[in-house]
């Protein structure tokens, strides 16, 4: 499966604040807001990612994140030239896509939750098996801000809307999208929505459509934390912090993650985590590769 990040956009909502800075490079207390997607991808076993950013945005992200080789994966780099929509990132990414399946995240989309890297294996490896796309289901409070969907028992999706005006459940549709490689094909015959955009709300109706949309329902005991407004983000930084300090883990650490997925040696880890010591997040790195086994140098 190939990993897609979207992290373009206006970042209108958070002006002044992102006027220079991209949204997905604000910090979420500890490391880039980018740090959570991509920790997903990850850890459902993605190696291979793109990144598409704007055309102004995207010499950071390479300066952030280089290659991916240090990581054992494989980041490369794509403009979007103007918000065309989120549908946009398979036209973008069709070639990164090639005839494989495809992960989408959005880089502005935070999860935590017990067990999240076997729900992602599960469904990375049932998406395999039975093709169609994996969507992933959160309970919200004011569902009409985002996609929200119905799902019968079996998690087959019923019914999928963009903000409607009267939520038929409770259901967000959060930004993690897993599909077949009939993606790109549905992508290329999408119009633009009222507002401009290609939706992947329309790429989600076109699979529960042929009947192969499938809803996971992430449910109340995790966190699927939002990031639209400087409230929001500042509880995002604080829920991360709370955990982080109580628990004495940090999430979304890449490299981290780079080692218990024996992409990377614990020598290499201690390096990574050695060139970023002066910083608590370094210091973390350098005690995860100790514990893994690696030698003081
Ligand atoms: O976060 C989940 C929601 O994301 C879903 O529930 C909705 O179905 C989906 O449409 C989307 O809704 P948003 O209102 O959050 O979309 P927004 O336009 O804010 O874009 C989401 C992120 O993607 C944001 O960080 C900006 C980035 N983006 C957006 C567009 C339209 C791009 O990188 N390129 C784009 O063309």
């Amino acid at each position: 499966m190939k990993g897609i990040v979207l992290a373009g956009g206006s970042g209108s909502r958070l002006h002044p604040v992102t006027r220079a800075v991209s949204k997905q490079l604000l910090p979420v207390y500890d490391k880039p807001m980018i740090y959570y997607p991509i920790s997903v991808l990850m850890l459902a076993g993605i190696r291979d990612i793109l990144v598409i950013s704007t055309p102004v945005d995207l010499p950071a992200f390479r300066r952030l994140l280089g290659d991916g080789s240090e990581l054992g994966v494989s980041f490369s780099y794509a403009e979007q030239a103007a918000p065309n929509g989120l549908a946009e990132a398979f036209l973008i990414g069709a070639d990164h896509v090639g005839d494989d399946t495809a992960a989408l995240v959005l880089g502005d989309n935070i999860f935590h939750g017990q067990g999240f890297a076997s729900i992602l294996a599960q469904q990375v490896a049932r998406l395999e098996a039975e093709k169609g796309c994996v969507l992933f289901g959160y309970p919200v409070r004011d569902p009409g801000r985002y996609g929200v969907g119905e799902a019968d028992e079996d998690g087959l999706l019923l019914s999928i809307e963009e903000k409607p005006a009267k939520p038929k459940s409770n259901r967000a549709i959060t930004g993690l999208y897993f599909y077949d490689n009939d993606v790109l094909d549905i992508a290329g015959t999408l119009t633009p929505s009222a507002r401009g955009e290609l939706e992947i709300t329309d790429v989600n109706r076109a699979y529960l459509e042929r009947g192969d949309a499938r809803l996971f329902d992430l449910g109340r005991g995790f966190a699927w934390l939002d990031t639209g407004t400087h409230e929001s983000l500042i509880e995002a930084s604080q829920y991360v912090q709370v955990l982080e300090h109580r628990q004495g883990v940090r999430f979304a650490c890449l490299e981290e993650i780079a080692l218990v997925k024996h992409w990377i040696t614990p020598e290499q880890a201690l390096a990574l985590g050695e060139r970023q010591a002066s910083s608590g997040y370094g210091d973390y790195v350098v005690d995860v590769a100790r514990r893994a086994g690696a030698a003081d140098r």
